[in-house]
């Protein structure tokens, strides 16, 4: 791997975000789960880096994002945290961790900056997260919301689609993001809905839009990165693109690797340790 070393950037924050959308600048963010895909993502400069629920999918291989608990979330924070210091680090709150109070979502939402090295928490849901979004803003800790496709709605949704396609339905989401940034959200994440309700949340807000599914005129985009990366591979959603095809890459090298230590070609003396002849000839010839 190339990065190597942590780059000796500037520190992105909520305020950076903001200045980017006033400037016209695209927002770029990845999710990261462990150590060397946060190192790689803040050397290639990425703005932000997510450390999703989806980690309950594309890592533990969950059928969907309901099962991964805050202790999970916190585990794998602290790696992503080690591995990045310039990008804005954001923590998704898992199912649960914010629903029951806001009591409750306030703590577990400090968790992530106290325990886990984050910089702001991101959270699913409209209208009816306002009071919450403001509970933890008032904490002192940033948020980012989440509206259109909201994953761990997954049920009540009927499955993962598409949000927000009627008028009526495309009303209630710009009131749902009207009222989230008003309750104190830094940026809103747009997921799945159609691309020119996007491009309209994004001028009517003052807030950056961060659009998954959400076509080009949004403020910035984000990714789950196994499914740029083609590591992912029980389904890609349509909006996904794949950068590279990793798992099928990760699998040639497996097989090369089983093939090899098989076919007793792996370890090579290349790839392995000598004693000085002297020192062996000395063994063999003390032995009893
Ligand atoms: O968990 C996640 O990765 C997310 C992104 C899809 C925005 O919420």
């Amino acid at each position: 791997m190339s990065a190597t070393a942590l780059p000796a950037g500037k520190k992105t924050t909520t305020l950076t975000l903001g200045q980017k959308k006033e400037r016209g600048e695209k927002i770029t963010i990845l999710t990261a789960y462990d150590y060397p895909t946060a190192l790689a993502l803040d050397t290639a400069g990425v703005d932000a880096i997510l450390v999703g629920d989806s980690l309950a999918m594309v890592v533990l291989g969950y059928e969907n994002t309901l099962p991964v608990t805050m202790d999970e979330m916190i585990h794998h924070a602290k790696a992503v945290a080690r591995g990045a210091k310039n990008a804005l680090l954001i923590g998704d709150m898992p199912f649960l961790s914010y629903q029951i109070s806001a009591a409750e979502a306030v703590a577990n939402a400090g968790r992530f900056l106290q325990q886990g090295g984050m910089d702001a928490v991101k959270l699913e849901g409209g209208q009816e997260r306002a009071e919450t979004v403001a509970a933890i803003v008032r904490a002192g800790i940033p948020v980012m919301g989440h509206v259109g496709l909201t994953p761990q709605s997954v049920h009540q949704l009927g499955g993962f689609r598409a949000q927000a396609k009627t008028a009526q339905a495309a009303r209630r989401l710009l009131q749902d993001a009207l009222t989230l940034q008003e309750a104190g959200c830094f940026a809103l994440v747009l997921e799945a809905i159609p691309a020119e309700l996007a491009g309209y949340l994004t001028q009517k807000l003052q807030i950056p839009t961060i659009g998954i599914g959400a076509g080009a005129q949004t403020d910035g985009q984000v990714l789950v990165t196994h499914d740029l990366l083609g590591i992912f591979q029980r389904f890609t959603p349509k909006f996904a693109k794949q950068y590279a095809h990793l798992g099928d890459e990760m699998e040639k090298a497996f097989r090369a690797y089983v093939a090899e230590v098989q076919t007793g070609q792996f370890p090579s003396p290349q790839h392995s340790l000598l004693m000085p002849p002297e020192e062996w000839a000395a063994l063999l010839e003390n032995q009893p």
